[in-house]
């Protein structure tokens, strides 16, 4: 049976149904192609994401008229209500517009029982990220496991930094005022790969499918994070802050991975933060001295 159909609680089935539509209408903005504006300075939007969150809310409203949804492209409906979806219509943006097939919905709810103060986290209790391309649905409930079209996942068994696959992502705004490309380089250099596949929702359910052992990011916000945390924690990972500490729906530093690879990453992290001299490289320059005096010996 899968987890869609043996769970008691209708969140991942009527999510799953919503993110599928929103999936299939991103799909075919994607076949037609759309005009880029900009959002701010740097930042994209397409006629694809205002659609896609305008189908997410009004279906959400209509089967489960008393949840919030926050979601990126500006809804904020009833969010002083007991349920919160963080809605994602389409993550990926800068991908989609450029007609690179690497992006998803991302829909995940968050339980704040009554009394909860506004700066405190309520639970993650459910989570639905699809890839409309792949036509890969990823969901996961509370307590109930998560799944890939309905059948179990599980994080990979990979023990060590030195054989794991790993991603992560750079801001569309501030990049100067981002230190991840030394920490893009670091684990480059001690790992299988660093992939930057431009979906951070896609990133972290592929940690939760065991495709990649490990996600990191400086500067992501709930609706980016929301489904991708539960689909990890129900798969058998691990989502902390760059310190270990427990990760909160608005830390926007996000460290993810199958949980055997937690502390080696950690520890990494720790030296970077603390200036520890890590793994030399040549600079260009060096190296462009270097293939010159090779050249000048080869005559
Ligand atoms: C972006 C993507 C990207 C990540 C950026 C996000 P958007 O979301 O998830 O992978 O690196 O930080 O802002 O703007 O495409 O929804
Ligand atoms: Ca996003
Ligand atoms: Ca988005």
């Amino acid at each position: 049976m899968s987890g869609e159909a043996s769970s008691g609680h209708p969140w991942v089935p009527k999510a799953s149904g919503i993110a599928r539509e929103a999936g299939a209408r991103l799909r075919e903005f994607f076949a037609q192609g759309v005009e880029t504006e900009y959002k701010g300075d740097v930042d994209l939007v397409t006629v694809a994401d205002r659609t896609a969150e305008k189908l997410i809310r009004s279906r959400l409203s209509e089967v489960f008229p008393d949840h919030g949804i926050y979601g990126e492209e500006g809804t904020r409906d009833r969010l002083e209500g007991e349920f919160r979806w963080y809605v994602d219509p389409l993550d990926g943006t800068t991908n989609f517009a450029h007609g690179f097939p690497q992006f998803c919905v991302s829909m995940g709810l968050e339980q704040r029982p009554p009394g909860l103060k506004p700066e405190e986290d309520g639970t993650l209790v459910a989570g639905v990220i699809y890839d409309p391309l792949r036509d890969e649905l990823f969901s996961a409930e509370k307590g109930k496991g998560a799944f890939l079209n309905g059948k179990p996942i599980r994080t990979s068994p990979i023990s060590t930094l030195a054989e794991s696959l790993l991603a992560t992502g750079f801001p569309s705004r501030k990049r100067h005022a981002s230190p991840n490309i030394h920490f893009y380089q670091e684990f480059t250099l001690r790992s299988h790969g660093v992939r930057r596949a431009g979906s951070a929702a896609l990133d972290l359910a592929y940690v939760a499918a065991g495709r990649l052992e490990g996600f990191w990011e400086f500067n992501l916000n709930p609706w980016d994070t929301a489904a991708g945390i539960l689909l990890i924690e129900e798969a058998g990972g691990r989502v902390t802050d760059f310190k270990g500490r427990h990760f909160r729906i608005d830390s926007q530093e996000i460290l993810a991975s199958n949980g055997d690879i937690h502390e080696e990453l950690l520890a990494l992290f720790a030296d970077m933060f603390e200036g520890r001299d890590l793994a030399p490289l040549p600079t260009p320059a060096e190296w462009a001295a270097e293939r010159e005096a090779r050249a000048a010996a080869k005559g």
